[in-house]
């Protein structure tokens, strides 16, 4: 029989990367052979699987009548991220089915599982792009000028067909499992994170341009450094985190143009990533990146070009199914605490549309997005098991509501 310790360890070889962790990418070879294995699980356990137009995997379990229940997280990965990011998101909903079947649960509503497409945006900053999909938030504008009808066409598929994604006006309710990526948990003691609510995520690509020169002869006062100015706004969003409660800052990626060791960099480009946990906060980053890079780029003497990729304002989550993933935690023994997550999830897309619980279960050393990322297996099967309850009980409720 199998078992979700074991669907993890065999997931985990599918994109294997050989530097370490997983790297599985939206439209890539890695990412196609981890859906046809959830495909192959899902028709294990009689599921019908749908590859759609977005690149989502949809297993129905077909029951009842009304809007379906939908359950489930991302197969996609970051570069060299680790194995439980998503996976076990999908992975312990694919257990929970497994034990409503053993229960021989009566559904009176169908059971929808689904890994959604490119949650991480890994490769061209188009996060969240298949949740979106599938609830009909196209940002297809954007998606065109990253490149993703290159991609999807390599790949066989048609970008013009990505709208046939939605379809969540046929779900009640979205709940997903996924680790908690910080500390929390774990420092407390405590198994399990109800999540009150997802923080706001505000993406952007920086470029500055000043003058390449030789490093030498150049006078330090007449330089027109772009990768100083990239520097100083690293290290500015950085001062800015620090003290505003509830935002991060983060610069992951970083070129400069020319290149040489000996060559004052004409050309930075990175990117950045901030967050916020209130819409206030939010808001006023939206003015306040630019702002603080048109200043630098004054101040460096440098031309500057800012490129909006990610915008999401933070969003609550569905206090009722808060209260049915508490009721089911603690029909397992399981310690619970109300928290606010750090992490974007698929689950912030879905909560514009339709009642979305987010449950967490704890993350060694509060790492992730890296091959250390770790949850014991008593801690994934807990989860599993509290989300087999949570949907026996939404899945057996007659009343229309989530
Ligand atoms: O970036 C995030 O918070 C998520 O892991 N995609
Ligand atoms: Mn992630
Ligand atoms: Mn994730």
């Amino acid at each position: 029989m199998r078992s979700l310790a074991a669907d993890l360890g065999e997931l985990a070889r599918i994109g294997a990367d050989p530097a370490g962790g997983v790297s599985r990418f939206a439209w890539t070879e890695s990412l196609e052979r981890a859906n046809r294995w959830f495909v192959e699980r899902l028709e294990e356990v009689e599921l019908a699987p749908e590859l759609d137009t977005a690149g989502n995997v949809i297993g129905r379990w077909e029951a009842g009548d009304g809007k379906a229940v939908l359950v489930g997280s991302h197969l996609d990965t970051v570069r060299r991220g680790g194995r439980f990011d998503g996976a076990l998101g999908v992975l312990s909903a694919l257990e929970a089915v497994r034990i409503l079947k053993r229960e021989g649960v009566e559904l009176r509503r169908p059971l929808w599982l689904v890994s959604f497409n490119d949650e991480e945006g890994a490769r061209f900053h188009t996060a969240l792009l298949g949740s979106k999909a599938f609830t009909g938030d196209l940002d297809l504008g954007y998606w065109e000028l990253a490149g993703v009808p290159q991609a999807m066409a390599a790949s066989g598929r048609s970008f013009d067909r990505l709208h046939e994604a939605t379809a969540v006006d046929r779900v009640a309710a979205f709940l997903e499992l996924h680790i908690e990526q910080g500390p929390v948990l774990e420092s407390r003691g405590i198994d399990l994170g109800i999540v009150t609510s997802v923080v706001g995520l505000l993406g952007f690509r920086a470029r500055f341009r000043g003058e390449a020169n030789h490093a030498g002869t150049t006078p330090m006062g007449g330089r027109r450094d772009a990768l100083l100015g990239a520097a100083r706004a690293t290290a500015a969003l950085r001062d800015e985190a620090r003290k505003q409660d509830g935002m991060t800052a983060n610069v992951g990626q970083i070129r400069v143009e020319p290149g040489g060791f000996n060559i004052i960099p004409g050309l930075a480009e990175f990117s950045i990533d901030v967050r916020s946990q209130s819409l206030e906060g939010h808001r006023r980053l939206e003015s306040w990146v630019p702002e603080l890079l048109t200043e630098i780029a004054r101040d460096e003497g440098l031309e500057v070009e800012l490129e909006e990729t990610q915008r999401v304002t933070p969003v609550p989550l569905d206090e009722e199914l808060a209260t049915v993933l508490e009721r089911a935690a603690g029909a397992e023994g399981a310690s619970t605490l109300r928290m606010a997550s750090g992490a974007g999830h698929d689950a912030m897309v879905l909560a514009r549309n339709v009642p979305t619980g987010l449950l967490f279960v704890p993350s060694r050393g509060g790492i992730s997005h890296s091959p250390e990322e770790y949850t014991a297996p008593e801690h994934c099967e807990l989860g599993a098991r509290v989300l087999a309850r949570a949907l026996g009980e939404l899945l057996t409720q007659s009343k229309e509501t989530a």
